[in-house]
């Protein structure tokens, strides 16, 4: 542990992972325990959220598991409350629940539009919600909003999903105007192509053993080279909910390996 979150606090909204391996918000909550932080490990699918906590306590660090749908706001309320109880402050919120869904106005139903923004937005507007007076009477916090490529650059149809994108990015930034009277930062993460269990899990599904060849494919798109995984926005999100980002507010830190530089829609290569 090098202390960069040493004594503190941290939420993390969504901080289990849907398959095997390392999420963000996974790796996140272990590099935050890692650098020192007690973890308060939320997450709807609570057997996620312990294996997440497993993680953090097998390396020596500090975590609860605690079971909560964020988008419904007696859950937000009482984990908020229960966080309190448990630690007496909260330092850092890392709204990282996002869920996803393939298609545009026509494949994509009404209830589907509806579950997708609930989920990926008034989620984060339920955490601030709650967690800002926490932070107000601290007079001391920083939220990180995890947002995604697809909410400044078209990657493929999934207009739900990078419509709720576009609206964390200006969740983020008016919170953060708002609050930086109150000694409050608040900064969005905006990852590209990342191969967590999520994304390597739904290749598999459809693609089988042609999964590789996908993940290849995509690799092949970045100018780094590779994907990003969760370790990549995990760094990010510690960045910006350290201390060594006090000077920041407001802003959207791509991490995209270049992606979103390049308009050639493919890695460039002498
Ligand atoms: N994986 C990528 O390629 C990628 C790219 C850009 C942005 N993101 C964003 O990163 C975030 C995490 O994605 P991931 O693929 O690492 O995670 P994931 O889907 O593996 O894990 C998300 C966790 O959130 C939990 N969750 C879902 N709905 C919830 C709710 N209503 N209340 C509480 N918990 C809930 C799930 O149970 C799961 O454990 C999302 O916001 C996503 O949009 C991911």
């Amino acid at each position: 542990m090098s202390g960069r979150l040493a004594g503190k606090v941290a939420m993390v909204c969504g901080a289990g992972s849907v398959a095997a391996g390392w999420s963000n918000g996974k790796a996140t909550s272990v590099l935050f325990a890692r650098e020192g932080a007690k973890v308060f490990a939320i997450d709807n699918e609570i057997g996620r959220a312990r294996e997440t906590v497993e993680a953090i306590r097998a390396e020596g660090g500090e975590g609860d598991a605690h079971a909560a749908d964020v988008s419904v706001g007696s859950d937000v309320a009482a984990a908020v409350a229960a966080c309190v109880a448990r630690h007496g402050r909260i330092d850092v919120l890392f709204n990282n629940v996002g869920i996803q869904t393939v298609g545009g106005p026509e494949e994509i139903d009404e209830a589907t539009w509806d579950r997708v923004i609930s989920v990926n937005v008034k989620s984060m507007y339920l955490a601030c919600r709650y967690v800002l007076p926490v932070m107000v009477e601290q007079r001391a916090g920083a939220i990180v909003n995890n947002s995604s490529l697809t909410s400044i650059r078209f990657v493929y149809p999934c207009l739900p999903y990078s419509v709720s994108k576009g609206a964390v990015n200006e969740l983020t930034r008016s919170v953060a105007m708002q609050y930086a009277q109150h000694g409050i930062r608040v900064n969005a993460v905006v990852p590209g192509l990342m191969a967590t269990p999520r994304i390597t899990k739904r290749l598999h599904d459809s693609d089988g053993d042609g999964y590789r060849d996908k993940l290849k494919e995509r690799d092949d798109l970045i100018p780094l080279g590779r994907m990003g995984d969760g370790w990549d926005v995990a760094h990010a999100v510690l960045f910006l909910a350290s201390d060594e980002a006090k000077y920041i507010t407001g802003i959207e830190l791509v991490v995209d390996g270049g992606l979103s530089a390049s308009v050639l829609g493919k890695a460039w290569r002498d």
